[in-house]
């Protein structure tokens, strides 16, 4: 059983805050950031939760896709923002869509989740427990934003995207060829990008000290980055996994239209592309409009395409992310 994506959607806040805004909070400047990242702007949530973007990213994927509420059998939200813990971001956007047939849950591993995200999709229909699933990458990054740390604030931003995967009928089955993916993990080298959950109170009363507002804040509960160290991470692993994706699916470069990477840093996919020896052209990105999205960067990217008109049926696109964990995988995709 083989499954494939018959829908993408996404949602992006309209507010937006570029470099100069950036260089008002923090000493950085416009040049600096466009050099070392490639981003001009990002788009930041005002009335808008991880939940709510999440949810009007799927309507539109639904809407694209052509699919009805009653057949969504499994809803995936690849979050580390959600504006609930309980319950569940994915179960939230089930209450929101009204996808009463679904089973749904979070997943989160950060800029590699909505990789995962298909992967796990991917097992669900093809060892036919569901038939139609619903993935979403939602990411509000700007509240785990350290304001004051230009080492990180200047990259991130906040968005939604998804995609609709519907089990392949039989005969489609035939035609098609099953693509397997290859994920790594790293927890060893997790240190490098790390955020201390809201919640975790650990160390703070152990040696029975009060618990005061200002320590439950610091700066270990926002995003806080070795940003050589996860460039470095990036620019070796991306194009390995991406190599082994092919190499395990006999496929060759060549036959490959588009690389989409998870949008971190223009240098990165640069890098990536040279390492791989393959042409710029085939290496999409609008991480100058929106910065870094976590696990919502690959969808965004996909559905920019897709209604572009960029992505044509037969195409084979390959999938990567990277990120914190440390985690990174890739998977081919065999366009509609
Ligand atoms: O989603 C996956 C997770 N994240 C990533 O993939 C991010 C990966 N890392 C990166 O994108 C880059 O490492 C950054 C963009 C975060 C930083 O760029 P870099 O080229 O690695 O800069 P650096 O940390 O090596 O710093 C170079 C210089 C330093 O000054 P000195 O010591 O050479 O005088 C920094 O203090 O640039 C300085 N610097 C800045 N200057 C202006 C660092 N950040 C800034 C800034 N504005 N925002």
């Amino acid at each position: 059983m083989t499954a494939t994506i018959c829908g993408t959607g996404s949602y992006i806040p309209s507010y937006t805050m570029d470099n100069h805004d950036i260089a008002r909070l923090v000493e950085t400047s416009d040049e600096w950031i466009r050099e070392r990242t490639g981003v001009i702007r990002r788009h930041i949530v005002r009335d808008e939760t991880t939940v709510s973007m999440a949810a009007e990213a799927a309507r539109r994927a639904l809407a694209d896709a052509g699919a009805a509420l009653e057949e969504i059998d499994l809803i995936l939200v690849s979050t580390i923002s959600s504006n609930v813990v309980l319950p569940c971001a994915a179960c939230e956007v089930q209450k929101e869509l009204g996808a009463v047939n679904a089973t749904c849950f979070d997943l989160s591993a950060a800029c590699t989740g909505f990789v995962l995200a298909y992967n796990t999709a991917l097992a669900y229909l093809a060892s036919g427990v569901c038939r139609t699933a619903l993935i979403i990458g939602s990411e509000s990054l700007s509240n785990l934003t350290n304001w004051k740390d230009r080492g990180t604030c200047i990259l991130f931003g906040d968005g939604a995207g998804a995609a609709v995967l519907r089990a392949d009928a039989a005969e489609e089955d035939r035609l098609r060829k099953h693509y397997l993916p290859v994920t790594h993990s790293d927890g060893g080298k997790g240190a490098a990008l790390t955020c201390k959950s809201r919640h975790d109170f650990s160390g703070l009363n152990g040696g029975g000290k009060e618990i005061s507002p200002e320590d439950i804040l610091d700066d270990a509960h926002y995003m806080q980055m070795d940003g050589q160290a996860v460039f470095k991470f990036a620019v070796k692993r991306v194009p390995e996994v991406i190599g082994e994706v092919l190499e395990l699916n006999q496929v060759k470069t060549d036959e490959i239209s588009y690389y989409i990477l998870h949008q971190a840093n223009k240098r990165i996919v640069e890098a990536v592309a040279k390492r791989l020896g393959e042409p710029m052209e085939k290496f999409p990105m609008n991480l100058q409009e929106y910065g870094n999205t976590s696990s919502a960067s690959i969808p965004i990217l996909l559905d920019e395409m897709n209604r572009d008109g960029r992505l044509k049926p037969g195409q084979k696109l390959v999938m990567a992310g990277f990120g914190a964990g440390l985690t990174w995988g890739a998977a081919i995709i065999e366009w509609r």
